[in-house]
């Protein structure tokens, strides 16, 4: 909506007619006209984007939405944070690319990056700047450890998410994915991933990654590293529990194996600490990041690392776009606003708040569970008779949920665990305004079941 002063500002949801609306059902036949099959977002969420402010989106037919997608984590200060776009705009009078020359932009981000380290591992780290992409960076992280090692194979966790490409996918647990492309990178193993809700004292899955690794029988060469993310995201929003990954790092040191963490989707104070790593009392040898690294959705992906693993070779992971130098920038100024705002803080509290206005939900029989950390939380939805994904009322939940103003994903096992991924400095009232809008949709989605 526009009006004598310009657009109105975007503060609470709004959604009038039937969605998609004209504009966006043009868009979208184009889209399925020209664009590829594999085309996922708006497959669920069939709007199509003008604008965005804060923890706001606007739609081409003037609907307004609370976003709790923000570009799949990645836009941690929101929509268009106005000190960011100033960052970027100042950058673009300069320099755009750099590929790996050293730059102003470059040095500063660096430094914000190596900021977030407590000061021994930082002493010790290096960095390396990869395609803009997490997958690129998680193959970086594994070509390294590789590369260093002398060996071949690699230990991920089931439910694991480390991107799409070939050799990421084959580290990834969806099996529909991999099944289809033929021949993916051999030498994975996966072990069970052990999240929080299951009992501390039970068999963790780092119990049964000693026992075969400490086996001389075990059927698994020492591996060149073990991947895991603190937080499986797109897995269904699994935390891990603390001892689980004490052990995993535990062992892993006592066998020389180095210990790549995924905070790809973790990083930059998603769940309320620099990286979630940091709040089990662990050190990786080997940090992946990349998502909200700029804070605003320019792309940029890094390894962080043991300067002990660097011994590849000049040249050993190029790629054109490495020195994207608009995000440098945003990314100097997200880590400043972070901590001048005490974001870290607010990630904590609006969790806390969301646990809260959430916590009613688990009576209802459809709620296995609701869980997360910071601000990444899931509501897995189950079918009372026989436990199983209940993929159909998820998808009823996320729509109503749109229908109502609210954008949400799905991810975990069968798609059946609704996501909320907020922007980091979201604020109590919009924390409210969506956690209501979500309760009526569960609600309203699991009402639709025979159950009932
Ligand atoms: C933990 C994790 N690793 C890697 C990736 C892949 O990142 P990208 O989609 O930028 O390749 C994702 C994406 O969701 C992720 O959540």
């Amino acid at each position: 909506m526009t009006t004598l002063l310009g657009p109105a500002p975007l503060t609470a949801p709004r959604v009038s007619g039937d969605l998609p609306g004209p504009r966006s059902t043009a868009l979208l036949a184009h889209q399925e006209r020209w664009e590829s099959n594999a085309r996922t977002y708006p497959r669920h969420l069939p709007i199509a984007l003008a604008e965005g402010s804060g923890s706001f989106v606007r739609d081409v037919d003037g609907n307004v939405f609370i976003d709790f997608l923000a570009g799949a984590g990645v836009l941690s200060l929101g929509h268009n944070h106005p000190e960011l776009v100033r960052a970027v705009r100042h950058q673009l009078d300069s320099l755009t690319h750099g590929l790996d020359f050293p730059t102003p932009a470059k040095d500063a981000f660096t430094q914000a990056q190596l900021s977030m380290l407590a000061p021994e591992p930082r002493e010790r780290t290096r960095l390396h700047f990869c395609g803009p992409t997490g997958a690129n960076a998680v193959e970086a992280a594994i070509k390294l450890c590789k590369i260093a090692t002398g060996r071949g194979d690699i230990i991920s966790f089931q439910g694991a998410f480390h991107g799409s490409t070939h050799a990421t996918m084959a580290l990834s647990g969806p099996v529909s994915q991999k099944a289809p492309v033929r021949d993916g990178m051999p030498g994975v193993h996966f072990f069970p991933y052990t999240a929080s809700d299951q009992d501390v004292g039970s068999v963790s899955g780092a119990d049964l990654l000693e026992q075969a690794l400490r086996d001389s029988d075990g059927g698994i060469p020492p591996p060149a590293a073990v991947i895991m993310e603190m937080v499986q995201g797109e897995g269904g929003n699994f935390v891990a529990r603390t001892d689980f990954v004490r052990k995993v790092r535990e062992v892993t040191r006592s066998l020389g194996i180095p210990l790549i963490v995924d905070e790809v989707q973790t990083g930059c104070g998603r769940t309320g600490t620099w990286f979630a790593y940091q709040q089990y009392g662990i050190e990786p040898d080997v940090i992946v990041a990349s998502k909200a690294l700029s804070g605003i959705g320019l792309p940029v992906a890094l390894i962080l690392y043991d300067t002990a693993l660097d011994t590849w070779a000049p040249g050993a992971h190029i790629g054109t776009f490495r020195g994207n130098q608009l995000a440098f920038a945003a990314g100097v100024e997200t880590v400043r606003v972070i901590r001048r705002d005490g974001i870290l803080g607010n990630v904590r509290r609006q969790g806390d708040r969301i646990a809260d206005r959430l916590a009613g939900l688990t009576r209802d029989p459809w709620v296995r569970q609701v869980r997360g950390r910071g601000l990444m939380w899931g509501i897995e939805l189950a079918d009372p008779r026989d436990g199983r994904p209940a993929t159909e009322v998820a998808a009823a939940v996320q729509h109503h949920a749109l229908r109502h103003g609210l954008i949400v994903e799905r991810g975990g096992r069968g798609d059946a665990v609704v996501r909320l991924l907020p922007p980091l400095n979201v604020t109590a009232e919009v924390v409210d305004m969506a956690c209501s809008i979500l309760v009526d949709a569960v609600s309203a989605g699991a009402g639709r079941s025979p159950v009932r």
